[in-house]
């Protein structure tokens, strides 16, 4: 299979977007409705890309239930629990534009839940003041997804579901394309543009329990922008979602929404004990996601946990048709996986890895990196969530984002005089394929992939400390050695392995970012959890930028307008307690 002579297509297109989940798709639906030229590439399936698994909702201030709700005080709600080290910018752009994105929604034919009277209905969310999030059962993400997939097939938006995209193309640090390949047959795919959109996810499949599927959110983005040159912020704040389930292995991780907390969701330990009592009293179980997190690690860590190492998540008190009606998917995914009746008998969850809220670093205006004509969007980018995100933040800062991305890679097209482009980073594309195409050494790149996530999980979980970052970053440099010595097989199937084997550099550069910014963020804020500094430090109050040459360095938050900042209610952290 290796000898074969392959083909190389050559595209040429004014705006390439990486990634087909919601940033991609309303990045270029965006530049379709401009009249600029796109092609969108993902390496899964469009209906499948990793948005169709967000769950319980998306935010707005619409005021549908609480009438006293305003974009101010969702972007007051936002800082506070990103325990400033959001962007204020990005986060007001976000809350006033979120209307906005809702309204897009409704314009490309989205199903929201709505009220007897037509009006959206709002549920809530974690540490949200009102209700704000919008929502379609569970199935929020798909719903979400299958509306951008219908417009974008309105407009005829050209889309290549198996492309890999190995390397950026760049010459004088401005972006000129892309090099990539077929998964199915290896075809290679030459794509010259005049800029590019990274919506290629995150990295939180790097730990072992994800709510990421096999090969999402391997660090793709990171990887392919720090090799443009661009660089990272904040890659140490992961965010551990409280409710993974725990079993069976295969599927250990996968999400049990928040939105049943929302609807009333009750957690106890293996006592019996309505544990949120000790930790939040006053929000009990719509708490933060870090705060419930932590709360569920410490009560497994202290023994108060199931035989399994979980705790319990209880809806069954709540009507059936509750449960059925605006939780159908944690129903039925209980029933599929564990044979579980959730309206009969609880739900035992454990942390999973679930949101990058740092990622690749991009100026709060029009997520432009720091590589000409290059941006980032959704969970691939930083300046939203800080040290904290809230629940249902996500879609919407992927449908206001996507506008503004989308007019501002038009805009930059347009403007762009010329463009040049370098036969040699095209030649260094090409030979770094054939180079993994011909390697042929004993280590198995999916047993690599695994010793990332076993060492990520057991060095920089919920709770951190230095002696454990230190020791997972030497584990990290023997994987890295290793990782020179593997071997690439594709087969009749396909060419996964050698995708496999780029997700795996995807995965290294990522893992060594966070464990670099995990060690230097010596204090304890929000997911950040250090046992050797229970303490949030002033001094910390910065981004952490990254990058494999400079390393890291501090980057100051601009401060929160007045009218913002009046809205923010000081939340007692009691009960935040690191063992
Ligand atoms: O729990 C959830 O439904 C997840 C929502 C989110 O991460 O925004």
């Amino acid at each position: 299979m290796k000898k074969t002579t392959v083909r190389e297509k050559n595209i040429a297109t004014s705006v390439l977007v990486i990634g087909t989940g919601g940033s991609g798709l309303r990045s270029a639906i965006e530049l379709a409705e401009q009249g600029t030229d796109v092609l969108a590439v993902g390496k899964r399936p469009r209906h499948d890309a990793h948005t169709s698994l967000a769950a319980g909702g998306i935010n707005a201030a619409l005021g549908t239930m609480d009438t006293e709700d305003s974009w101010q005080q969702h972007a007051a709600d936002t800082l506070k629990e990103s325990y400033y080290l959001a962007d204020p910018r990005t986060v007001e752009i976000v809350a006033r534009g979120a209307a906005q994105g809702i309204a897009d929604l409704e314009r490309y034919g989205m199903g929201f839940a709505r009220e007897d009277d037509g009006r959206i209905s709002q549920r809530f969310f974690g540490a949200h003041t009102f209700r704000r999030t919008a929502f379609a059962g569970d199935y929020t993400g798909l719903e979400i997804q299958r509306s951008l997939v219908a417009r974008s097939e309105q407009l005829q938006i050209p889309i290549l579901d198996t492309v890999y995209i190995t390397d950026l193309l760049v010459q004088h640090n401005r972006v000129f394309g892309a090099y990539g390949f077929d998964l199915n047959d290896g075809t290679r795919y030459l794509i010259h543009a005049d800029a590019v959109i990274l919506a290629a996810g995150g990295h939180n499949r790097i730990w072992r329990r994800t709510s990421s599927r096999r090969d999402e959110n391997t660090g793709d983005s990171f990887r392919l922008a720090v090799e443009a040159g661009a660089r990272l912020r904040d890659p140490e704040l992961v965010q551990f979602h409280p409710s993974g389930i725990i079993e069976p292995e295969n599927a250990a991780g996968t999400l049990i929404s928040e939105a049943a907390r929302g609807e009333g969701g009750i957690l106890r330990n293996a006592l019996g004990e309505r544990f949120m009592e000790r930790y939040d009293p006053e929000r009990m179980e719509l708490s933060t996601r870090d705060r419930v997190a932590l709360a569920a690690y410490t009560e497994i860590k202290e023994a108060r946990g199931t035989e399994k190492g979980g705790v319990w998540l209880d809806i069954s008190h709540l009507p059936r048709e509750v449960i059925m009606e605006r939780l159908p998917r944690v129903y039925q995914t209980m029933l599929e996986v564990q044979m579980r009746d959730i309206t009969r008998e609880p739900i035992e969850i454990a942390p999973t890895a679930h949101y990058s809220m740092g990622g690749v670093w991009v100026n709060p205006h029009d997520h432009a990196t720091e590589v000409n004509g290059l941006y980032a969007i959704g969970e691939a980018s930083s300046g939203l969530h800080g040290a904290n995100r809230l629940g249902g933040n996500s879609l919407i800062e992927l449908l206001v984002f996507g506008r503004i991305v989308g007019q501002a890679a038009a805009e930059y097209s347009a403007k762009l005089q010329a463009q040049t482009r370098s036969a040699d980073a095209v030649a260094a594309a090409r030979a770094r394929v054939e180079k993994l195409l011909a390697a042929d050494g004993v280590e198995n790149v999916r047993a690599l992939q695994r010793a990332i996530r076993d060492l990520m999980t057991e060095h920089a979980g919920v709770v951190r400390d230095e002696a454990g970052l230190t020791a997972g970053l030497e584990k990290l440099a023997q994987i890295e050695e290793r990782i020179g010595n593997v071997g690439i097989h594709p087969d009749i199937a396909g060419y996964q392995d050698l995708a496999h084997a780029f997700d795996l550099l995807s995965s290294a550069l990522s893992a060594r970012a966070t464990l670099e910014a995990a060690l230097e963020r010596r204090e304890t804020r929000g997911c950040h959890n250090r046992s050797d500094y229970p303490q949030m430090d002033p001094e910390l109050q910065v981004n952490l930028v990254w990058s494999p040459t400079a390393g890291i360095s501090r980057e100051e938050i601009p401060g929160i307008p007045q009218e913002i900042a009046e809205l923010i209610r000081e939340v007692s952290t009691a009960g935040k307690l690191v063992e």
